[in-house]
């Protein structure tokens, strides 16, 4: 098969390293790619959100199976662009990407279906959503209805700090058109963790769990990112409460989805909390994590592409899918400034000495290539060092290893990516 994944993060990294490992795959495209994604595939100069370009490079490439790795392109359509010309691609068409495009679709398909899931109001008046958030008090959360980037979502510890996400979002247009309207949902307390399934239209098969690190700081604090780092397993999610999610989250999705006449295929990606009462949805996205991605294709053992090929042909019944037991972690490194304006141009080095510690991989999310080989920071979330371990801390360890053995002053990492789950180790 010829392949293209579009995409260019340490996602689509993570993608292609797993995907050009496949007996099946004679030739890996990836557009736009980084420098990293360059040494496993042919990089091609078309951007993830350009439909048409990508569309009439998948046909001069003569691509017989598409990827996709971020949510723009799925919500903008791409995968029914491709069908219409013949060309299967992996993800849900615009319809069904709706779970992610749209928090208002996504709640008020909660409650059709009856997903489990934080009280909300929606709003796309200011006025009305300030006097909801006055009603219900705090802790609250305020949330851009559109993409943005995973930085829409303001957590408010009090009534005037949910009038001012208001104001950022609806008056001062911090997301754009996204924050055309406003989800506000009830706080939910509990402990946070990304389950995946990839879905054919009516079957699920359960992937690996994992748990992500959404605030920029050490310790959980400062604003929240697309996620600073991430591990798998997760050990919150035993047998028994993937059986739960399973029964409760996933599967009323697929048959809601089904039922509704936009059946799902690709990755769903549940965002949960986990309390004594069970998982609750925050969200759903139509994809891989980023960067759980990253961690998910480090302990998968079985061929990822036939897995996919399975999904978009409806045959994922009879599937299975092997897991190494050991844990995987990885940690992104961020250039200066993010998840503000982040600091774009500085030289990274030290970048073989880290692949050659033991159980390390470096993947590239926002490099490019500069003069003679240099590899430069061109994004927010630039490098995701992950490591394999027998446990997590020994994971931990490693890729912190690898993290110290990169010399880059315009970057920086939060120093403990893991503490929950080695908190538990500890605990024994
Ligand atoms: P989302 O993009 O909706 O997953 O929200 C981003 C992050 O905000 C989540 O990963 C959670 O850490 C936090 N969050 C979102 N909704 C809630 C909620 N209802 N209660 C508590 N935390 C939340
Ligand atoms: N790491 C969270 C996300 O990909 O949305």
């Amino acid at each position: 098969m010829r392949v293209l994944v579009v995409g260019g993060g340490g996602r689509e990294h993570a993608l292609c390293w797993a995907l050009g490992a496949s007996p099946f795959c004679d030739a890996l495209y990836c557009a736009p790619g980084n420098p990293g994604i360059a040494k496993v595939a042919t990089c091609l100069a078309v951007g993830a959100e350009d439909i048409a370009g990508l569309v009439s490079t998948a046909q001069k490439e003569k691509i017989d199976f598409v990827v996709v790795g971020p949510e723009a392109p799925l919500v903008a359509g791409l995968v029914d662009a491709l069908a219409t010309v013949g060309i299967k691609a992996f993800g849900p068409t615009a319809k069904a990407a709706r779970l992610e495009g749209s928090k208002a679709f996504m709640k008020d398909f909660f409650a059709r279906h009856k997903v489990p899931t934080a009280a909300y109001g929606r709003f796309t008046d200011a006025a009305k959503a300030k006097a909801f958030i006055t009603s219900k008090g705090a802790p609250i959360v305020v949330k851009a209805d559109g993409l943005a980037a995973g930085k829409g979502v303001i957590l408010c510890q009090s009534v005037a700090e949910g009038h001012a996400a208001i104001d950022t979002i609806m008056t001062d247009r911090a997301f754009g058109a996204a924050g055309n309207e406003v989800v506000v949902e009830e706080f939910l307390p509990g402990e946070e963790a990304s389950f995946f399934a990839i879905v054919d239209g009516t079957t699920a098969l359960p992937l690996a769990a994992a748990q992500d690190h959404k605030a920029v700081g050490d310790g959980d604090t400062g604003p929240n990112t697309g996620g600073m780092g991430a591990y798998s397993p997760a050990p919150i999610i035993d047998a028994a409460m993937q059986e739960r999610i399973m029964a409760e989250i996933i599967m009323p999705t697929v048959r809601g989805m089904a039922a509704e006449g936009c059946p799902f295929k690709g990755v769903l990606f549940a965002g949960l909390m986990i309390d004594k009462n069970g998982p609750k949805t925050l969200e759903f996205n139509v994809r891989f994590g980023d960067p759980e991605c990253e961690v998910l294709m480090t302990r998968l053992k079985s061929d990822l592409l036939p897995a996919l090929v399975a999904a978009v042909d409806g045959q994922l019944k009879n599937f299975d899918l092997r897991w190494h037991d050991d844990t995987a972690l990885t940690v992104i490194m961020a250039a200066n400034g993010y998840p503000g304006t982040p600091q774009k141009g500085t030289v990274i080095k030290g970048l073989d000495a880290a692949a050659k510690i033991e159980g390390v991989t470096v993947f590239h999310a926002g490099t490019k290539a500069g003069d003679n080989g240099a590899i430069i920071a061109n994004g927010g979330r630039v490098l995701a060092v992950t490591a394999t371990g027998k446990t997590v801390g020994e994971a931990q360890a490693r890729a912190y290893k690898g993290v110290d053995a990169i010399k880059w002053p315009g970057g920086f990492c939060r120093r403990d990516i893991g503490w929950r789950a080695i908190a538990r180790e500890k605990r024994g």
